[in-house]
């Protein structure tokens, strides 16, 4: 056991926590959209429109803020108008990044629309600027948002939707220095410009225009997106070329020739997967630190629309399928990010973890033989800090000396926690990755009395437990029952690799 003060400063509020920064990512790869999201309206599997019932049912627990869709690699191989019309006509393709299977493209524009209204969410469609056209996307953005009557308009009519959608966000292509066209960072700085001219807003809808980022640490990439924004900002007709960049970052254990199992891992893989997690911080800080020199008014977002974890497949499964078991490993990566998008939400202004289903650190795992679905560890994280969804991130300082393992190749803190005020109450997550110590934690709310407190806690008795459908339930949450509370203080105990959120009621906060 070793003791921990956690220091909030309720009263001096922060930026707005944006919601979208719990965004989520849907591609068509492995059992995502086919089998995941999409099972077709003649499946035995109860749905609406051909969209999973019990998978839009489960996400709606979430309050997902924005889905990214079709891609991840797929968006720069996509041609959006094999996806509309009658389904049976639709043309075929082959989806040669994941798999090299046929993609019958029977989930398209207007299903994944659907499905975004099911789920309650905003669409976050990504273009194709790897092979496809600037007329593509400029008619794609037509069709999914102009009203009246334009040859797009009249086409999406003909294939049964009157008004316009509403699509806030626009992705402008994916990964172009990899997959996304082997691109070097000018040119593809010059074709976001360029096809970013073309994705205009029609009526009322606005475009929140998102240019592709960096891969991890490369700030060469940041820095040439963020002159293209600087040039045409001291433009004769002063704009901007996009709203936001991204970064794609993904934790693994290992190597990514050797990425190591998502379940029976071992001790080293364990500590090298918090390490890899807690590096995403000092890495997003050097991105911001860029984009400050070129913006320091900031009014670029930063969107780390790719993150999460990445094992070597299940034994038997499709290699390009990525399909992995998620366990409370897995939770504490996702409750160490949020902890870090909460700090720098100022910049910060939106996340996608990859993928919601079957694929990746997945919310939902879905079984191909009986259909059953599971919640994983990370879905439980995902719920239990939907409180700080547009909260006001607030200032947290931890005095917890103990709170640090030592390898044998450095040290590791083994503490982290954020918190966000709202309606009169603070919420505190706190997640505590060692893998034997519990730790007994004194929040210390500074700025109100405190008033009624609860805490949640994800306390699995092993990190390497999940969840599956013959155990759905062996990583959830629990309510905490006592937590001692003083005028100014609140303690919780943490067991080992665990999480919780600790909500305190604040009545003099302005
Ligand atoms: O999320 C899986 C893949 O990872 C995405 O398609 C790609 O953008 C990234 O490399």
């Amino acid at each position: 056991m070793s003791d921990a003060t956690v220091i909030v400063n309720a009263d001096i509020p922060g930026p707005r926590i944006s919601r979208h920064v719990y965004g989520h990512f849907a591609e068509h790869l492995g059992a995502c959209i086919y089998g995941g999201f999409w099972v077709g309206e003649d499946s035995p599997v109860p749905n609406v429109g051909g969209i999973r019932a019990d998978v839009v049912e489960a996400l709606r627990e979430l309050s997902i803020p924005n889905l990214r869709w079709p891609g991840g690699c797929f968006a720069d191989e996509y041609h959006w108008q094999d996806g509309i019309g009658p389904r049976e006509e639709r043309p075929r393709m082959v989806n040669t990044h994941w798999g090299n299977v046929e993609e019958n493209n029977h989930f398209g524009t207007h299903e994944f629309l659907a499905l975004c209204e099911q789920l309650g969410t905003e669409p976050y469609v990504v273009g194709n600027v790897g092979s496809g056209t600037v007329r593509e996307m400029s008619e794609w953005v037509e069709y999914l948002t102009r009203s009246g009557s334009s040859p797009m308009v009249d086409l999406r009519r003909e294939n049964g939707r009157d008004e316009p959608w509403r699509v806030p966000f626009w992705g402008l292509g994916n990964e172009p220095w990899g997959g996304g066209g082997n691109m070097r960072p000018e040119v593809y700085a010059d074709l976001a410009r360029q096809y970013a001219t073309f994705c205009k807003n029609h009526g009322d809808n606005r475009l929140y225009r998102i240019a592709a980022g960096a891969s991890e640490d490369d700030y060469a990439w940041t820095e040439a997106l963020m002159r293209a924004v600087a040039d045409m900002k001291a433009a004769q007709f002063p704009s901007l070329p996009f709203e936001a960049l991204s970064v794609h970052y993904y934790t693994i254990g290992g190597t990514w020739t050797d990425k190591g199992p998502a379940t029976g891992f071992d001790e080293a893989s364990y500590w090298r997967t918090i390490r890899r997690a807690q590096a995403v911080e000092p890495l997003l800080r050097r991105h911001i630190a860029v984009m400050d020199r070129y913006d320091p008014d900031r009014e670029i977002g930063l969107v780390v629309d790719e993150w999460g974890t990445w094992w070597d497949v299940e034994p038997g499964t499709n290699p390009g399928f990525l399909f992995q078991q998620n366990t409370m490993r897995d939770a504490l990566v996702a409750s160490l990010h949020f902890d870090v998008f909460h700090r720098l939400a100022e910049r910060v202004v939106m996340a996608n973890i990859a993928q919601t289903v079957n694929v990746l650190q997945a919310m939902l795992l879905t079984d191909p033989a009986d259909g059953t679905l599971v919640r994983t560890p990370t879905f439980h994280v995902f719920e239990m800090n939907k409180v700080h969804h547009d909260a006001t991130s607030v200032p947290v300082h931890l005095r917890a000396p103990g709170a640090v393992r030592e390898l044998t190749d450095g040290a590791v803190p083994t503490l982290s926690a954020s918190a966000s005020v709202a309606g009169g109450a603070c919420h505190v997550s706190l997640t505590n990755t060692d893998l034997e110590r519990s730790q007994d934690v004194t929040i210390e709310l500074r700025g109100s009395r405190v008033g009624a407190v609860a805490g949640r806690l994800l306390a699995p008795s092993s990190v390497g437990a999940f969840n599956a459908g013959a155990h759905p339930a062996d990583v959830a949450p629990t309510a905490v029952d006592e937590l001692p509370v003083t005028a100014s203080t609140v303690r919780i105990t943490l067991p080992p690799h665990s999480f919780a959120v600790v909500r305190a009621e604040l009545p003099d906060l302005p």
